[in-house]
């Protein structure tokens, strides 16, 4: 059955954004170590500057997930089962989603869950027009709280969450616990996570991935900065602070800052923010696990780990594990 558009859009609530989070971004900004929420970076422009970091030599996770995935589909597959309702937690990238429902027997539905609203819609119409017999059905909300899932016409006979890229790593330990929580009780009992996960790894391999020698994510990192001055009357002046990306080995993770390379003072929806030279904000951080870590943490969470893959040099790994 096909989806109009008319009904997607009337899934569609009121999608949050910087201003509606002006006091979380001026708390951040204004404790002893300041700090942006990733989930900042993705306007319209930064959703683009992503995209071409997907595309970057350096930046090898997306097409090792899609290899690994290209690899193992049919087991995919035959895990999962007929008819299944796809979640997806952040719908980003169509062509995961594409691949995953070329693969899968008679998926019954695919429900992308998005705080905003760029691209989900567009998306979600072009996948309708593209696969008739699912039904496509936004869900506009923040995915790390639990949602309502909508009906669809054809009861599917289990849910299958879907979380790839490894977005899982740019949350904190404890975070990812209580999102994988999130993702059991909207699979439901009887129902699966399919979820990709970025590696452990020599670290030289992950700084160049996050300092790449064109500066796309050099230019990523700072669009959040001209979003605040467009988005939440902020004055900063780009051009005095520069991206950098660690590698934490105790917190087996990357972090991103972007320092501010003399003393300045910025006004952000009217308050003063004062930075010495060399002081950074925290952007994001992306944490790297070992497949056991992993397991582990999915298991806290009450899934049952079932199989898991990696490329051949283990540099990402795509996991499927089951709710009883
Ligand atoms: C979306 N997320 C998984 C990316 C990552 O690798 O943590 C975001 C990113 N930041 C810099 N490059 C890519």
């Amino acid at each position: 059955m096909s989806t109009a558009i008319g009904e997607l859009a009337t899934a569609n609530e009121t999608a949050p954004d910087v201003a509606e989070d002006r006091a979380e971004i001026l708390a951040g900004l204004r404790a002893e170590q300041k700090r942006l929420l990733p989930k900042y970076f993705y306007d319209q422009r930064g959703s683009e500057l992503f995209d071409r970091i997907c595309e970057l030599p350096e930046y090898y996770p997306t097409r090792t997930e899609l290899k690994i995935m290209d690899a193992h589909l049919a087991e995919i597959a035959k895990l999962v089962g007929p008819q299944a309702a796809v979640i997806e937690f952040g719908a980003g990238s169509n062509v995961k989603v594409r691949q995953l429902l070329d693969g899968l027997e008679e998926p019954a539905a695919y429900v992308p869950v998005e705080i905003s609203a760029d691209y989900l819609l567009q998306q979600a119409q072009d996948l309708a027009r593209d696969y008739p017999h699912v039904h496509i059905q936004p869900v506009f909300a923040d995915f790390t709280q639990p949602f309502e899932l909508p009906r669809h016409p054809v009861e599917p006979r289990r849910n299958l969450v879907f979380f790839p890229g490894s977005t899982i790593g740019n949350f904190t330990r404890p975070q990812a616990a209580d999102l994988l929580e999130v993702m059991r009780e909207e699979a439901k009992p009887g129902g699966a996570l399919l979820i990709g996960v970025d590696l452990r790894k020599d670290p030289e391999i992950l700084r160049a991935a996050y300092n790449d020698s064109q500066g796309v994510t050099a230019e990523f990192n700072l669009n959040v900065l001209h979003r605040l001055n467009r988005e939440l009357e902020a004055d900063f002046d780009v051009a005095k602070f520069r991206h950098e990306a660690v590698w934490d080995e105790a917190e087996g993770r990357i972090e991103m800052r972007l320092i501010s390379l003399e003393d300045q003072t910025v006004t952000v929806a009217g308050r003063s923010i004062p930075f010495r030279r060399g002081e950074h904000i925290v952007t994001e951080y992306s944490h790297k696990y070992s497949l056991e870590e992993f397991q582990a943490l999915a298991r806290g969470a009450g899934f049952t780990p079932q199989k898991a893959w990696t490329d051949e040099d283990r540099m990402f790994s795509v996991h499927f594990m089951s709710v009883e």
